[in-house]
């Protein structure tokens, strides 16, 4: 046969013109046309390992409605690097059977932790607020049925965190650093109210399961929905602790504290806040996101790379980046 079955993070541009047989999500798909008028999909397909760009030139019908966004399936594909990066030409796709053996864990990249243990770690740090009332607001916004049902989402599209879970996993771990920068900047006379900061945490990025528009299964963004277009997470997130600080009897400038937060938490009015932070709890709200996330992309681009080894340009981070340990 000489064809290989191989997960996506095992195919490599040096193995151009390869023949291989692998198990795939499509995780996008477009129909697009090459200049003399003959029809192609431009997809991205994913494993638990990664994901690879495709192309099926010359596309018969049958595929394009076979080879759509959540689709599991069976390709035959030529390796074809383009840019230094491989890229697979298919050839031929099935869906998958039960007799393949491929489960959904198999299919889709996932973060490293138990989601019932981040749930419980961010509802014992809701009850740990010292302060009533940002309490009561984010526990109301946090137990909200569609946010619960929705919390497995990823936190993007593309960039950080896109990965089934990612969204928790996200506020977990600054919810984690936000209790270290307390711990360091808090002492005797506390300058930061650590109910105020860890509520902007969890707050800041909940709206993105109203922004984003996912396929169910395999939680899969396709997109963005008529209000995250509109809107955006930052803005709807300001409108949603508004309504609920109502709703609970919040004080009003504790309200406008948290609609800082969620208004300024992408820093720079370039990168789409309305405000830039105007004290401590969302500068540092907005520091601790760019960690995580910068953090993440760079475990993202360097996990199938050797020590030493050096990564292709990541455009988010303007530059390549390298493995050391
Ligand atoms: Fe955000
Ligand atoms: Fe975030």
């Amino acid at each position: 046969m000489g064809n290989e079955m191989l997960k996506a993070n095992e195919i490599k541009a040096e193995d151009k013109g390869k023949t291989i047989i692998s198990y795939f999500v499509v995780k996008s798909s477009n129909q697009r046309m090459t200049t003399n008028n003959s029809k192609f999909l431009q997809m991205v397909l994913a494993d638990k390992t990664g994901e690879i760009d495709a192309k099926f030139w010359d596309v018969p019908q049958k595929y394009v409605d076979m080879l759509i966004v959540g689709a599991k399936v069976k390709v035959r594909a030529i390796n074809e690097p383009y840019q230094g990066k491989p890229q697979l030409n298919v050839q031929e796709a099935w869906p998958i059977t039960p007799e393949d053996d491929v489960s959904i864990e198999d299919l889709i990249q996932s973060v490293p932790m138990d989601v019932q243990e981040m749930k419980a770690y961010i509802e014992d740090t809701i009850e740990s607020m010292e302060d009533e009332d940002f309490k009561k607001v984010t526990k109301t916004i946090w137990s909200n049925p569609t946010v619960q049902k929705r919390a497995e989402y990823p936190a993007a599209q593309k960039m950080h965190h896109a990965v089934r879970g990612g969204l928790l996993y996200h506020v977990y771990r600054m919810l984690k650093l936000g209790e270290k920068f307390c711990e360091v900047y808090g002492g005797e006379t506390p300058m930061i109210n650590r109910s105020l900061l860890l509520s902007g945490i969890i707050l800041h990025d909940v709206c993105k399961v109203f922004e984003m528009k996912v396929e169910q299964e395999l939680l899969i963004v396709e997109g963005y929905t008529d209000i995250g277009q509109l809107l955006g997470h930052s803005v709807m997130g300001a409108i949603y602790v508004g309504e609920t600080a109502k709703e609970v009897g919040m004080p009003a400038n504790k309200k406008q504290y948290l609609q800082h937060m969620m208004i300024s938490h992408h820093g720079k009015l370039e990168y789409g806040a309305a405000k830039e932070p105007m004290f401590i709890e969302a500068t540092l709200l907005h520091m601790i996101d760019m960690i995580d996330s910068r953090v993440y992309m760079i475990e993202d681009a360097t996990k199938d790379l050797g020590a030493g080894e050096i990564s292709d340009k990541i455009w988010a981070l303007n530059t390549p980046v390298l493995k050391t340990v």
